[in-house]
C-alpha cells in the first residue's frame, strides 16, 4: 500500500492510477500470463488534458501493478483510444515468429487541426512492443489511416477475422460504424458500416467493440456489438449500448428494434473487452464515470475508477437477447470475514434493520423471491442510499439524490434512476452489490440487469436496511455481507 491509496474516497478494490487523471480503458490484451490495462491518462492534472496511455498490468485481474506510461503524444497528436492485439504470425513485420509483437492501434487527435476548426484532425496510429508492453515503438509509416473530412473518428478496436484470415478493425464515425479489414495491420482497406438509422443517436458514437457469443444453454452463436454513446444514455450522459447480430467477415446486421443497454446506472462508460483471453472468456472492464461530470468529483489526487473486470454472457429469456455482465469468478478470493443470515421474515410495510460491517468496502448479496421492497444503505451524517424494486413494473429504482456529496454538480443527482427489468425470471433472485469508497455495483440476478454507479458518502455506511413495500411477509432467503480485501 502506497500512502496515495488512503485518501477519502479512494477505491481500495478497483482499479485507479496512483495519481491524475484518467478516462477509458485501452488496449485490453492478455500475453504470457499478463492482463495488460492501458488507460487515457493526463499525468499533469486532475482534469482532462493531452492523453497518453497509462499503464498496468495483472495476473489475476484482481491485484494490479502500475507501469510507466506507454504511449506520448507525438506530432501526430494526442493518443487517443484504442486496442491492442498479440500478431502472432507477425503480419506486420515488427516482431518475429518466435517474439511476436503486442501491437497497440489507438487514435491520433491533432489539437492544432480542432482548434483550426477542420475535420480532419483524427486519424489512427499504431505502435508495438516486443518486450511484453514494457517498450514501445512508434510505427514511422504513421497515421495508418488518414482523414478524409470526418470530425469525430476514433477509437479503433482490433481483432483477428478468422472468416477473412485478416485483421478487422472497428471504429466509430460521429453517428455510425465503419468496419476496415488489413492483412498486415498497416495497410487498411474500408469494408462496410453499421448503425446510421439503427440504435440510440443522442450523441456521438464512441468505443466500438465486436465479438461472438455462444447463447447460454444452445449452440446458438451470435455477434455482440457495443458502441458507447454521449449522451444519451436513459439515465442521462453517458452509457453503452449494444446490438445483437451477425458479422459475416465484413458486415455486420442486426434486425434489433429496442435499443439495449449494457448497464443502465450513470457511471459504465467506453467499457471494451480483452483480446486474447485463454479459453476465449470474454472479459470487459468500464470507466467508472460519466461525462456529465466525470471533471467535477469530489477527489484531489485522482480522478475516477475502473468497473471490477466482468464475465460478459448471451442469455435468451422468453426469446429476447441479453447480453449480461458479472464480476469475474476470480474476485470471490477478495472475499474477507463477514456475516450470513437466512430465512429473515420481514412482515408487510415493516423495516428490518442489520448493522453493517464493511466499512464501506463490502459485498452484499441476498436472494429472495420478493418483488417489492427497498434497500437502503445509511450512516451518521444522514446519508441514505437507496435501492427499491418495483415488482409492479418491473423496475428497478435507484436513488444517489440523498446518498452522500452530490452538489459538486447539479446534474450528478437530479432524478432517480430507472432500470427496466422486462424478463426478470419468477422465483428466488440473487442481489449482488460491490460497494467499494465511492462506488456501487449492482447485479441483479447475476448480471442480467446492472447498475454501476458513484457515490461519495460523508460518512462510512453503518446500516443496512430492508423495508417491505408489500402488504404480506417476505422473506430474505439468504443473506450475507462480507468484507473486501484491499488490493492497493
Ligand atoms: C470516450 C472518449 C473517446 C476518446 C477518449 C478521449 O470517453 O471520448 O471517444 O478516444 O475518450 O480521451
Amino acid at each position: 500500500g502506497s500512502t496515495y491509496y488512503m485518501e477519502p474516497y479512494r477505491p481500495q478494490f478497483h482499479f485507479t492510477p496512483e495519481e491524475k487523471w484518467m478516462n477509458d480503458p485501452n488496449g485490453l490484451v492478455y500475453h504470457k500470463g499478463v492482463y495488460h490495462l492501458f488507460y487515457q491518462y493526463y499525468p499533469d492534472d486532475i482534469v482532462w488534458g493531452p492523453m497518453h496511455w497509462g499503464h498496468a498490468v495483472s495476473k489475476d485481474m484482481v491485484h494490479w501493478e502500475h507501469k510507466p506510461i506507454a504511449l506520448y503524444p507525438d506530432e501526430n497528436g494526442l493518443i487517443f483510444s484504442g486496442s491492442a492485439v498479440l500478431d502472432i504470425n507477425n503480419t506486420s513485420g515488427f516482431g518475429t515468429k518466435e517474439n511476436p509483437a503486442l501491437v497497440a492501434i489507438f487514435t491520433y487527435h491533432l489539437m492544432e487541426g480542432e482548434k483550426a476548426g477542420r475535420k480532419d484532425f483524427q486519424t489512427q496510429g499504431i505502435a508495438y512492443s516486443l518486450d511484453n508492453g514494457d517498450s514501445w515503438m512508434k510505427y514511422e509509416g504513421n497515421p495508418v489511416i488518414g482523414n478524409y473530412g470526418i470530425k469525430d473518428f476514433r477509437d479503433p478496436k482490433v481483432f483477428w477475422n478468422e472468416k477473412e484470415e485478416l485483421w478487422t478493425m472497428l471504429l466509430v464515425a460521429g453517428d455510425h460504424l465503419q468496419i476496415w479489414n488489413s492483412p498486415n495491420l498497416k495497410e487498411w482497406e474500408y469494408v462496410s458500416e453499421f448503425g446510421k438509422d439503427q440504435g440510440a443517436h443522442g450523441g456521438v458514437w464512441e468505443c466500438p467493440d465486436l465479438f461472438p457469443l455462444q447463447v447460454e444453454g444452445t449452440d446458438e452463436v451470435r455477434w455482440v456489438l457495443l458502441i458507447s454513446i454521449n449522451p444519451g444514455a436513459p439515465n442521462g450522459g453517458s452509457g453503452t449500448q449494444y446490438f445483437v447480430g451477425d458479422f459475416d467477415g465484413k458486415t455486420f446486421t442486426s434486425d434489433q428494434k429496442e435499443n439495449k443497454w449494457l448497464d443502465l446506472g450513470r457511471d459504465n462508460y467506453a467499457g471494451v473487452t480483452y483480446n486474447n483471453t485463454p479459453n476465449n472468456e470474454r472479459i470487459f472492464i468500464g470507466w467508472m464515470s460519466n461525462w456529465d461530470y466525470a471533471r467535477d468529483t469530489p477527489t484531489e489526487k485522482w480522478r475516477s475508477a475502473m468497473t471490477v473486470p466482468r464475465t460478459l454472457s448471451l442469455h435468451k429469456p422468453n426469446g429476447n437477447y441479453e447480453l449480461n455482465n458479472y464480476p469475474i469468478p476470480n474476485f470471490e478470493s477478495l472475499l474477507d470475514k463477514g456475516v450470513t443470515a437466512q430465512d429473515i421474515p420481514i412482515a408487510a410495510n415493516r423495516t428490518h434493520t442489520m448493522k453493517m460491517i464493511g466499512q464501506n468496502q463490502s459485498e452484499i448479496r441476498f436472494t429472495t423471491t420478493a418483488r417489492d421492497f427497498v434497500v437502503s444503505l445509511k450512516n451518521d451524517s444522514a446519508d441514505s442510499l437507496a435501492i427499491a424494486m418495483d415488482g409492479k413494473n418491473n423496475m428497478l429504482n435507484f436513488d444517489r439524490r440523498t446518498s452522500g456529496l452530490t452538489d459538486f454538480k447539479d446534474n450528478f443527482a437530479t432524478g432517480v434512476q430507472k432500470m427496466p427489468m422486462p424478463n426478470l425470471p419468477d422465483g428466488p433472485i440473487e442481489i449482488r452489490i460491490l460497494l467499494d469508497a465511492s462506488s456501487i455495483e449492482l447485479f441483479v440476478n447475476q448480471g442480467q440487469y446492472v447498475m454501476t454507479n458513484q457515490i461519495f458518502p460523508r460518512d462510512v455506511y453503518t446500516k443496512l436496511e430492508f423495508l417491505n413495500r408489500s402488504n404480506k411477509e417476505i422473506k430474505v432467503n439468504q443473506f450475507s455481507e462480507c468484507g473486501v480485501k484491499r488490493v492497493w
